[in-house]
């Protein structure tokens, strides 16, 4: 009888370091259990419920909205992990509302904080690391309303998820030379807890503002390949992008929709 050896295969991000921001639940979790499923030592991060966080992953709470809480998790990834090769700013939402000038200020200011800036702040903490090590992969999730006609409820959002999409192309090109990538994956219609909410919500604004139902987007969408994405969809964009077979592609935005919205 012929013993076949068989050969196991050094995971492909194995010894890498990785942090996820909201990685308890909705796209977030998916990609922290992709990452890993390549080998990868993850940690992430929510307000709340590190019980829910994917088996195997370190947790440390922070809310990333802050400069306080960047430096939070900034903190805890140096030190539970020793610091980080892959970054993946997934934080991120908000709340529908009856045109742009019924969001309040602070709402507006949240949404850039949440969406954007949360992300330009921790990269000023971790890509000195990245940079020193010249290695680093960043994937900042923004989103295809940025693209979409319907984005009156939602004008804070899309407008601080379009500014995120360009600094992460700025950010590409200034960190490029030293080994680090830096892409965007602007997803559509995922079917995620926080996806089901927004699009609960969503449906009441357009009832109180007399927009029918199949009108407002929010419900009864014809996505082209017959279903809304699963979280999994987008974190296998996420784990193409920081591995190697991604070597060649930085700076761009990555939109997986199902064929929804019309070409950026
Ligand atoms: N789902 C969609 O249809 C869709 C479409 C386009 C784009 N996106 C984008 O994809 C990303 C993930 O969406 P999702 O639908 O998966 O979200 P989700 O189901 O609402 O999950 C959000 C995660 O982030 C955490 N979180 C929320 N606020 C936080 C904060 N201030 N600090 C730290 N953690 C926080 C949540 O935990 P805690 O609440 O405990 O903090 C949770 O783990 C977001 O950037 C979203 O804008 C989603």
């Amino acid at each position: 009888m012929t013993v076949v050896e068989r050969q196991t295969a050094t995971p492909e991000l194995a010894g890498k370091r990785a942090l996820v921001t909201g990685g308890t639940r909705g796209i977030g979790a998916g990609v922290v259990r992709h990452l890993l499923d390549a080998g990868a030592e993850v940690l992430t991060t929510a307000r709340s419920a590190a019980s829910t966080a994917p088996e195997g992953a370190a947790f440390v709470a922070a809310d990333v909205r802050s400069q306080a809480g960047a430096r939070t998790l900034a903190e805890a990834a140096q030190d539970l992990l020793g610091g980080v090769d892959i970054v993946v700013h997934n934080v991120g939402g908000a709340q529908p509302y009856e045109g742009s000038a019924a969001i309040p200020d602070e709402e507006w200011q949240d949404a850039l904080d949440l969406n954007y800036l949360a992300s330009v702040r921790l990269d000023a903490l971790l890509t000195p690391g990245m940079r020193e090590r010249g290695w680093g992969r960043i994937v900042h999730i923004s989103s295809a309303a940025v693209l979409s006609p319907e984005v009156t409820m939602f004008l804070h959002y899309a407008a601080a998820k379009a500014a995120l999409v360009t600094y992460s192309r700025g950010l590409a090109l200034e960190l490029a030379p030293f080994g680090v990538r830096v892409n965007t994956v602007s997803p559509g219609r995922v079917d995620t807890p926080g996806g089901v909410e927004t699009r609960q919500r969503w449906a009441e604004v357009a009832t109180r503002m007399g927009i029918a139902p199949e009108e407002s987007d929010a419900e009864d969408v014809t996505v082209p390949v017959g279903r809304d994405g699963r979280p999994e969809d987008i974190a296998d964009a996420v784990l193409f992008l920081v591995s190697e077979r991604a070597s060649w592609l930085t700076g761009r935005n990555l939109i997986i929709d199902g064929g929804e919205f019309p070409m950026g």
